[in-house]
């Protein structure tokens, strides 16, 4: 097993040879490294700051264990922190929680008596904490790793859509940066640009790559790719969020859309990043059957759907945005 160290800030001598001896008799700890100041505390991290943990008294000369746990914290050392307050200090010890102490020991009777176990549960918390995030990232990387296959399976059916939803996806996630969405917003509707066409697996390929103009039969077959791609992506659970921009990527802003005919609000903010980012990339690439649109004139036409086709904030902000991705 790895040896466990502690740094202990602690300007009392005797204080911290009661303390150093208590946890490395009852909290398994086999190193207690002593400084007697939050100036000392720092120095000692930026030379070595390979300990398990750090107990930090609050009251020291110079810099106080709330300061001293406010530099800690900004240069993000992965350690948990215990602080040490006086007793009739309790306003000191919900602001060492608030600001990241795992916890704090109140320094009355026999705190010498409860401070292994403290130690031993901050510990064992603290390992846990990286346990899960350990495996929230492996969650996340299944989840890429799985939009990749999905998106194979879409690039199999119709080679035109991978480069047409990369590109999708990245003008949606760049109007939704300048609209200043949550980075969880953001993701989605990156993720939701990647995934939107799925549907289209479902279409016949017949229909699907005809050289030339679609009857009506043939476009509501077609139309239904935003109903077949929610079928497709709803036993993923994980891929919950992004359904109503997959359903309504085709909804229009003014009610003319399909496959529901929302209008305004009532579509999902994401889709209506999606639609002009979708549009866009329609726009600029080149089909089989016709040449791309010059960008500049991609971008006139989307301005000209602003209010009608197409909601005229996110046009707006696309303005914005495609300045920079030019
Ligand atoms: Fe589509």
């Amino acid at each position: 097993m790895r040896s466990l160290r502690v740094l202990l800030v602690e300007d009392n001598p005797d204080r911290a040879e009661l303390a150093g001896r208590a946890l490395l008799r009852e909290a398994h700890v086999n190193e207690v490294v002593r400084v007697e100041s939050g100036q000392d505390c720092l120095e000692r991290l930026a030379n070595d700051c390979k300990f398990d943990l750090i107990l930090l008294d609050y009251s020291l000369p110079g810099i106080d264990g709330l300061l001293t746990l406010g530099e800690i914290n900004k240069n993000g050392y992965d350690m948990p922190v215990i602080m040490v307050t006086g007793h009739g200090n309790e306003e000191v010890a919900a602001e060492a929680i608030k600001i990241g102490a795992y916890d704090y020991v109140v320094k009355s009777g026999n705190y010498l008596a409860a401070l292994p176990a403290v130690v031993m549960k901050t510990l064992e918390n603290h390992r846990i904490k990286k346990e899960h995030a350990q495996l929230r990232e492996n969650i996340e990387q299944n989840y890429l790793d799985t939009l990749e296959v999905l998106i194979s399976v879409i690039e199999a059916k119709d080679s035109y859509t991978r480069g047409h939803s990369e590109g999708v996806s990245k003008y949606a996630f760049a109007i939704a940066k300048e609209m200043k969405l949550s980075s969880g917003e953001m993701e989605r509707i990156r993720a939701a640009g990647l995934l939107h066409d799925i549907g289209k697996i479902a279409i016949d390929k017949q229909i699907l790559l005809k050289n030339g103009p679609l009857t009506d039969e043939e476009r509501k077959v077609v139309q239904t790719h935003c109903e077949c791609g929610v079928k497709i992506l709803k036993p993923a659970t994980f891929l919950g969020e992004i359904l109503p921009i997959v359903h309504q990527h085709h909804e229009r802003f003014d009610g003319k859309g399909y496959p529901q005919g929302l209008k305004g609000d009532e579509i999902d903010q994401g889709a209506r990043i999606l639609a002009v980012a979708d549009s866009f990339e329609a726009m600029t690439s080149a089909r089989s059957y016709r040449s791309a649109m010059p960008f500049e004139e991609a971008v006139d036409e989307i301005r000209r759907h602003a209010g009608g086709q197409l909601d005229p904030e996110v046009v707006e902000a696309f303005l914005t945005a495609v300045k920079k991705i030019k």
